[in-house]
């Protein structure tokens, strides 16, 4: 019996010497292989961004739609794998990415430096730029960048457009709130003066809400007129996949694919209202 317990003890002993030697010494798997291996590619989104990720209802089903999720899907099946979008907050996605929750964010994020420290980008798939929505009623309050300072703004939490209002334009008295819907509703209900988000999406906004209006003159600078887009990635082995995702990038801007994918997700915005 002793001895029996004994041949146990040292097989149990050479199996964990055994694998921890192996993961010892091999090199870490690549985020490349993580995602063939497990099959799937997780995206987080936060869709309450159209044309690039918002939500429809489809036979009584709420189904996360968009320019963006097509792009995921492209990208998915160019690694041969199954695509799965979670859902969350906008300020939840990079945590969720460098807790190992999602395997790329593509929510319309600009590669800006200070991402850059925690996170890795694909090369950009979008170039865009920033713009303010307001109140219909108040279109001609605001005609520069200095009429803009002196108004309540309203920005998505943790995006480059705070960024923008601290940093570039110097405020500290702006607000931000987590989705872009509660921003168009709070400055309806009177809380804010302007919004400053991605232009296309504005104008989407603008056709989707009674009362509002993209200011089509003002130019934005101060470091704010840029709204890039990129796939992110948890810092790590991504070369090999980034290799993948940038190709795909290319064919798809090359091809004019992208375009079209836009222009579906634009007209699946109007569809989506009548
Ligand atoms: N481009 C901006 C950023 O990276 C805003 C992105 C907002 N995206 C969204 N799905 N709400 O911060």
């Amino acid at each position: 019996m002793k001895n029996v317990f004994k041949k146990f003890a040292a097989i149990a002993i050479v199996a964990v010497v055994a694998t921890t030697g192996l993961v010892g010494c091999g090199k870490e798997e690549s985020s490349l292989d993580k995602i063939k291996e497990s099959g799937k590619l997780i995206v987080g989104t936060s869709p309450d961004y159209p044309p690039f990720e918002f939500v429809i209802s489809e036979n009584g089903k709420s189904k996360i739609v968009g320019a963006d999720i097509d792009l995921a899907q492209k990208l998915a099946d160019k690694l041969g794998v199954k695509l799965e979008i979670k859902a969350m907050d906008f300020d939840a996605l990079i945590p969720a990415l460098q807790s190992g929750n999602v395997d790329a964010v593509i929510t319309g994020m600009t590669p800006d430096e200070e991402r850059k420290k925690s996170v890795d980008f694909s090369d950009i798939y979008f170039k865009g730029e920033n713009a303010v929505l307001v109140k219909s009623e108040d279109a001609d309050k605001i005609k520069s960048e200095d009429d803009l300072k002196k108004s309540k703004i309203g920005v998505q939490k943790g995006s480059t457009q705070e960024v923008y209002v601290r940093d570039g334009l110097k405020l500290t008295d702006f607000k931000g709130l987590t989705s872009v819907p509660d921003l168009i509703m709070d400055m309806k209900n009177g809380n804010l003066d302007a919004i400053v988000l991605n232009s296309k999406v504005a104008n989407i906004n603008q056709g989707k809400y009674d009362g509002i209006k993209v200011l089509e003159n003002l130019k934005l600078t101060s470091g704010g007129e840029e709204e890039a887009m990129a796939v992110a990635l948890k810092k790590g082995d991504n070369e090999a996949l980034l290799k993948v995702l940038n190709e795909e990038i290319k064919s798809l801007q090359d091809s004019g694919e992208y375009d079209k994918i836009l222009a579906n997700a634009v007209d699946l915005v109007s569809k989506e209202e009548k």
